[in-house]
C-alpha cells in the first residue's frame, strides 16, 4: 500500500518535464516544509534546498532569481554568501566554507524526480 500523497525525502517527487527545464532556468517547488529548487547550467540539473547555511534561510529575494550578477554563483540576496552551482560549496560570504545541502535528482519517463537525501532513511 502507498500513500496517496509523497513525504518529502521518504519518496521520489516529481516536480516537471524534464524539457521544460531550460539552459539558466530555475524552478522552485518545496519538498514538505522545505523549500527547494533545480536548475540547469551547461546542461546539467542540479537541484539543493533553498536555505542558506549561514542563517537558515531562503537565498533569493525575487523568484527564481538565484545567480549573481555575472552569472557565476548562485547568490544568498541577504548577506551575499556565494556558492559554486555545480558543487553547492560556499567560496565567500559569511558561510564560507559551508555548503548548500544537494537534492537527489533523477529522470523516469521524461519527468524530473526529486528527493531530499538528508531526511531519506531507507
Ligand atoms: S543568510 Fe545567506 S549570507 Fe547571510
Amino acid at each position: 500500500m502507498s500513500p496517496a500523497v509523497p513525504v518529502a525525502g521518504k519518496s521520489w517527487t516529481t516536480i516537471g518535464a524534464e524539457e521544460s527545464i531550460r539552459e539558466g532556468q530555475f524552478l522552485e517547488f518545496s519538498l514538505g516544509e522545505t523549500p527547494c529548487f533545480v536548475f540547469r547550467r551547461k546542461g546539467h540539473l542540479y537541484g539543493y534546498r533553498n536555505r542558506c547555511p549561514h542563517l537558515g534561510i531562503t537565498l533569493n529575494w525575487l523568484p527564481e532569481r538565484f545567480m549573481d550578477s555575472d552569472n557565476c554563483f548562485i547568490h544568498c540576496a541577504t548577506h551575499g554568501a556565494l556558492f559554486t552551482p555545480e558543487s553547492g560549496d560556499c567560496i565567500a560570504g559569511p558561510c564560507q566554507g559551508d555548503s548548500l545541502t544537494p537534492l537527489t535528482l533523477r529522470v523516469v519517463g521524461g519527468q524530473v524526480e526529486v528527493r531530499d537525501p538528508s531526511e531519506h532513511h531507507g
